[in-house]
C-alpha cells in the first residue's frame, strides 16, 4: 500500500511564530510543511509572499510544499523558488496558460504541483501529466482554513488515481481533512493529506503534544 504523508498547513499556525511552529510540527511527526500563499485576488483572503517563505525556510528541515493561490503566477515563480520551496503548486484556474506556468516551475528545478478547485474537472489534467509531480485536489473552496470537506470530490480523486496509473505523481488533498475524512480520501487514492485546523487544534508552540496526537490520529 501507498505511503501516506501528512502536510500540516501553517495557515492554522500562530502567524507571529512561524519559525517555532514549523519546528514544532516537524518534531511532532509532520512529513511535509504546507505553506498557503493567498493574494486577495485569486482567493478572497491574503496571507504572505516570498519574503515570509524565505524567513520560514531555515526552520523547516524537510519538504516545503508551497501552494500558490495567486493570479497571475508566472512573474512570482522565481521568487518562490529562491525562497526555498521544494514544490510549487499553481492553480489550473489561475490563468489561461497553466501549461506554461508548470513548465516555468519545472525550469527552476523545483517539483511542480497542479491544484484544482472543487468546481474543476480532471479532463484538462490529462494533458498536463508530463509536467506535474503532484495534483492537489481542493476539497474546500480555497481561501480559508476550517471549512467543511466537500464529499463530491471523492469521485474525482478516484478518477484521477485511475488516470495517473503508475506514474510517479502524488495526489494531495487540501481542505477539511480530519480523522473522519482522511480514511475516505486515502481509500480514493490520495497519498498526501494537508491538514490545518485538524493538526493545530488544542496545541501551541509551548504545548506541542496535541500536534503530535492530532497527526498520529489522522
Ligand atoms: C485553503 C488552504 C488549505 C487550508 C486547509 O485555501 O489551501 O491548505 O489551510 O485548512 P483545513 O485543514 O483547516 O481545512
Ligand atoms: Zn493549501
Amino acid at each position: 500500500s501507498r505511503q501516506i504523508k501528512i502536510a500540516p498547513s501553517i495557515l492554522a499556525a500562530d502567524f507571529a511564530n512561524f519559525g517555532a511552529e514549523c519546528r514544532a510540527i516537524e518534531a511532532q511527526g509532520a512529513d511535509w510543511v504546507h505553506v498557503d500563499v493567498m493574494d486577495g485576488h485569486f482567493v478572497p483572503n491574503i496571507t504572505f509572499g516570498p519574503a515570509t517563505c524565505a524567513a520560514i525556510r531555515p526552520h523547516i528541515k524537510g519538504f516545503m510544499d508551497v501552494h500558490l493561490m495567486i493570479a497571475p503566477v508566472d512573474s512570482y515563480i522565481e521568487a518562490f523558488a529562491e525562497a526555498g520551496a521544494d514544490l510549487i503548486s499553481a492553480h489550473l484556474e489561475a490563468g489561461p496558460h497553466i501549461h506554461r506556468t508548470l513548465q516555468a516551475i519545472r525550469a527552476t528545478g523545483k517539483k511542480a504541483g497542479l491544484a484544482i478547485n472543487p468546481g474543476t474537472g480532471i479532463e484538462a489534467v490529462a494533458h498536463l501529466l508530463d509536467l506535474v509531480d503532484m495534483v492537489c485536489v481542493m476539497t474546500v473552496n480555497p481561501g480559508f482554513g476550517g471549512q467543511k470537506f466537500i464529499h463530491s470530490q471523492l469521485d474525482k480523486v478516484r478518477a484521477l488515481r485511475k488516470m495517473i496509473g503508475d506514474r510517479p505523481i502524488h495526489i494531495e488533498i487540501d481542505g477539511g481533512v480530519t480523522v473522519e475524512t482522511a480514511p475516505l480520501v486515502v481509500a480514493a487514492g490520495a497519498d498526501v493529506l494537508v491538514a490545518g485546523s485538524a493538526v493545530f487544534k488544542g496545541g501551541s508552540v509551548d504545548n506541542p503534544g496535541p500536534y503530535g496526537a492530532n497527526i498520529a490520529a489522522i
